[in-house]
């Protein structure tokens, strides 16, 4: 019997918004075990796992009045076990109990101030003086009250903003707590897992690791695995998580795209091959990628060449070593959710990251992504459980498609060379000043314009270098790091003094959203 099924636990009910995977973060935060189901597969479901004590009804972009196709499963209801409903959940919810769902005049998106209205266990410590700021996200609001409900919040414009059944523990909010804008929204989640479910602590890294080693063994058995290690956190993570699950069946290929960080490729055959004593094979290809990039400035078309690339080679390796009937990746949840939807098709594509968007469509092998439903500080911690040293588990994040895509336009050696070097004195002087661990991802970028500048007593013309600092949680959101004017002073003259072909450093100061986090 697997761990998981020993374990009690909070059944998420998919109804496909972006934000599922974060509700299931924090609750596993919590160190609570939770499963996530679309609302499709138990439409019709008549039994339940005993070991469910709390259920989490999701949001989505559908609604309730119109779209016949959301057959809520009344079943659920039946097994009186406390019910979360957030946004569209709550609206199902209100729906399916008698009350009533419209399309409001007034939409609410972004940051909205809730009132208190009546206390609830749901919302203990939650407000403070009666007031809250909350992260809203809706078109259609709650116009009548479900029988038995009573109303515990409400809005500008969702009167109806959080409800309770008190007596059968079920809650219905308008709002989402399970993002970081809202303030304590953790709170709310909380309450509900601990004081209304009444769950105990059953969920750690380590539990996490057990898990993630047995799926890849039940998946991968006795064949072999070729893994596409970039000695980045997400690639490294998981080479070492399959190493540990099926030890020499395991062969990690190492591509130097010749778009990787200064000294990159290096480290990666030390760490891997020297340390770890993984088997690794060390892949050359930096110049049939760059021929294949040539005058391509298009994103999504440097995306898919990048990506087709790395699959072909590593097809060709895989079939050198024979028997290879699988390919492991990195992937990670928010690479997923930016480009397409778990469960289907409701969110819409913002960029195709390569390990996701760029597979060519008759690919030989089979892909094993184990961290695909993890965030980056959850593959930090798994990393750390299974060993790897804090060195590489705290690197910045870095893109499948490297300096390509920080290099907006043409990509040329001469670009690529002046790129490493900025990124290397940015990179090195925030070490140096302790500021590496304070951000979550940093870099260099190459503008594809030249301005002018002078130096001595000569004109320059030269390329403008932008520099990009960010603080986020788990890469869907994202504030600009704001650095003191010495430090920045210092860095702009490092790059400028060291590098011939710069001769104007510019600071990156949007936030994700409106921006992403890199440029292209
Ligand atoms: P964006 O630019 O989408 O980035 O805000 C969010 C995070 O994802 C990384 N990123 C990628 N990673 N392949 C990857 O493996 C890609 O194509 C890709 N594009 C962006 C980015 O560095 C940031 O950490």
């Amino acid at each position: 019997m697997r761990l998981e099924d020993t374990l009690n636990k909070i059944l998420i009910v998919d109804f496909g918004s972006q934000f599922t995977q974060l509700i299931a973060r924090k609750i596993r935060e919590f160190g609570i075990y939770c499963e996530i189901i679309s609302h499709k597969s138990i439409e019709k479901r008549k039994n339940f796992d005993k070991n469910i004590k709390g259920i989490v009804l999701s949001g989505g972009p559908l609604n309730v009045y119109e779209n016949k196709k959301v057959k809520f499963n009344n079943n659920l209801l039946k097994l009186e076990i406390p019910v979360l409903g957030i946004c569209f959940g709550h609206q199902i919810i209100s729906k399916v109990m008698g009350g009533k769902v419209k399309s409001s005049n007034f939409r609410e998106f972004g940051l909205a101030e809730v009132t208190e209205i009546k206390k609830s266990k749901l919302t203990k410590n939650f407000f403070s003086k009666k007031k809250n700021n909350v992260w809203m996200s809706h078109a259609d609001q709650v116009t009548k009250l479900p029988k038995n409900f009573n109303i515990i919040a409400k809005s500008k414009n969702s009167k109806m903003c959080i409800i309770e059944n008190k007596k059968r523990n079920i809650f219905g909010i308008q709002f989402h707590p399970e993002v970081s804008h809202t303030n304590k929204g953790k709170t709310i989640l909380r309450n509900f897992i601990f004081s209304i479910c009444k769950l105990n602590r059953n969920w750690s890294a380590s539990d996490q690791k057990k898990k993630l080693i047995n799926e890849v063994r039940d998946i991968v058995g006795n064949s072999k695995v070729i893994c596409a290690l970039s000695g980045g956190v997400d690639s490294s993570v998981v080479a070492k998580l399959l190493s540990n699950a099926i030890g020499k069946k395991l062969t990690c290929i190492f591509v130097n795209t010749g778009l990787l960080r200064k000294g990159e490729e290096k480290q990666v055959v030390n760490t891997f091959k020297k340390r770890f004593k993984i088997n690794l094979i060390y892949v050359n290809a930096e110049n049939i990628f760059l021929s294949k990039l040539k005058n391509i400035s298009n994103p999504e078309k440097k995306r898919k060449i990048i990506g087709n690339l790395f699959i072909k080679i590593f097809e060709k390796y895989a079939k050198k070593i024979k028997k290879v009937k699988f390919l492991a990746q990195g992937t990670l949840y928010p690479d997923l959710i930016e480009s397409k939807s778990v469960t289907g098709s409701q969110t819409s594509k913002i960029k195709s990251h390569h390990n996701v968007g760029g597979l060519p469509k008759k690919m030989n092998l089979k892909l094993v992504e184990p961290l695909k439903y993890l965030f980056k500080d959850e593959v930090r911690k798994l990393g750390l459980e299974l060993g790897l040293n804090k060195e590489i588990i705290s690197r910045h994040p870095f893109p499948g498609p490297g300096l390509a895509i920080r290099m907006p336009g043409n990509i040329s050696i001469e670009k690529i060379k002046i790129l490493k070097e900025a990124d290397n004195y940015f990179i090195k002087s925030l070490k140096d000043n302790n500021l590496y661990d304070k951000i979550w991802q940093a870099y260099a970028a190459l503008l594809p314009v030249k301005t002018v500048g002078v130096m001595g007593d000569n004109r320059t013309y030269e390329y403008i270098c932008l520099l990009r600092a960010i603080t986020s949680e788990d890469g869907m959101t994202a504030d600009f790091f704001q650095f003191n004017k010495i430090f920045m002073r210092s860095v702009s003259n490092q790059i400028i003094n060291n590098i011939r072909g710069i001769n104007r450093v510019v600071y990156d100061i949007t936030s994700k959203p409106p921006s992403t986090i890199e440029l292209e």
